[in-house]
């Protein structure tokens, strides 16, 4: 006797749907909250969990798999050796130190540049087809290390970039006025850090142009109250790590949003991390940048042509003069 008895001839299995896997390297504060989030949007029929500390990573596994019975069906695998990582999807990669207060993300380079030394090359040997997420920082610098040390093309390295800082800049905008964040439409670019770039020109409510609206109304704006919400935008990581030591739900959320973008095929536009040499004249050499880039299966299926003032696009080259500068040293 079976569990279950057949009410008629089950006939050939119908053509399974694509077995999603997905590793995360790093099961700390934003690696089991990119974990979870995952788990609980059903992104994936097999998750992999990676980290140096066994106990902590079994402990972890453990207690995602208690939770089975409140979740879609999701295969949950964990273990130091990379092995279990093959034939991932896609491998998010959030392994590493994190700034303590007062330190900068650059400031975190040197640690996480050896780490990610050991970390890539395995990650691409056993998913040669993987697509990798970049999260931990410097993320931009870090993102270029990996592609350099995986030999995968670079519309299959992405990093999370500013999908985070530019969901900070909708949720302040919309709190300003009064909207919900899904209907403001408005990026961040360049340096996911303190050298990012607000896109002004470009911000829009429900398909309303802002700046436009606002001078058409004679509405009076001060640019400092701009300027002030991007200072904020540039504050918030630094505010929270000094109120509870570490960001990660915020992160946890962003990484899934382009996870499924890129797992569903959604060609939806994000403003990640991308290879960004040659545009917008940034020509100082392979630096990665967050621009608007469409994902999907295949990656980065395109990075759009957003226009920029003449302000703007000198503020992205900075911003790539700043992340060229810190990776000119590592000799990658
Ligand atoms: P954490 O310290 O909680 O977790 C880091 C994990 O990496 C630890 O569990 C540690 O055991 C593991 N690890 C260290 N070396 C490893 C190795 N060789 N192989 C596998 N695992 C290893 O730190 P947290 O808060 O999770 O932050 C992780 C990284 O994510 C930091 O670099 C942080 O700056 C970055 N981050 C990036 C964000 C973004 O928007 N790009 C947002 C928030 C954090
Ligand atoms: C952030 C930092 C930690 O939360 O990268 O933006």
């Amino acid at each position: 006797q079976t569990f279950f008895r057949p009410i008629a001839s089950a006939g050939p299995p119908s053509p399974t749907k694509r077995h999603t896997k997905i590793s995360v390297i790093g099961a700390g504060n934003v690696g089991m909250a990119i974990a979870q989030t995952i788990l609980t949007q059903d992104l994936a029929d097999e998750l992999v969990l990676v980290d140096a500390k066994p106990d902590k990573l079994r402990g972890e596994m453990l207690d995602l798999q208690h939770a089975a019975a409140f979740l879609p069906r999701t295969k949950i695998h964990a273990s130091v050796d990379y092995a279990v990582t093959v034939g991932s999807d896609l491998c998010i990669v959030t392994a590493g130190a994190r700034q303590i207060p007062g330190e900068s993300r650059l400031n975190l380079l040197q640690r996480n540049v050896a780490l990610f030394r050991n970390i890539i090359p395995p990650l691409a040997k056993y998913s040669p087809d993987t697509i990798l997420l970049i999260v931990s920082n410097p993320v931009d610098v870090l993102t270029y290390v990996s592609w350099k040390l995986s030999g995968l093309p670079s519309n299959r390295v992405i990093g999370s970039g500013t999908n985070l800082d530019s969901s900070r800049f909708r949720f302040l905008i919309a709190d300003h006025l009064d909207v919900n964040a899904q209907d403001v439409q408005a990026y961040i670019i360049g340096e996911h850090g303190d050298s990012s770039v607000a896109l002004w020109s470009s911000i829009s409510v429900g398909g309303v142009p802002v700046l436009s609206f606002l001078e058409k109304q004679q509405i009076t704006y001060e640019k400092e109250t701009l300027e002030n919400i991007h200072k904020a935008v540039i504050n918030s990581a630094y505010e929270v790590i000094s109120l509870k030591g570490y960001t990660s739900w915020a992160i946890g959320y962003s990484a899934a949003n382009l996870a499924r973008s890129i797992l569903r095929n959604q060609r939806k536009i994000h403003p990640v991390s991308v290879l960004a040499k040659g545009i917008h004249g940034i020509d100082g050499g392979e630096v990665f940048l967050s621009l608007p880039a469409q994902l999907g299966r295949g990656g980065v299926l395109g990075v759009t042509n957003v226009p920029l003032t003449d302000e703007e696009a000198q503020k992205l080259r900075d911003s790539a003069n700043t992340v060229l500068e810190v990776q000119s040293q590592l000799g990658i």
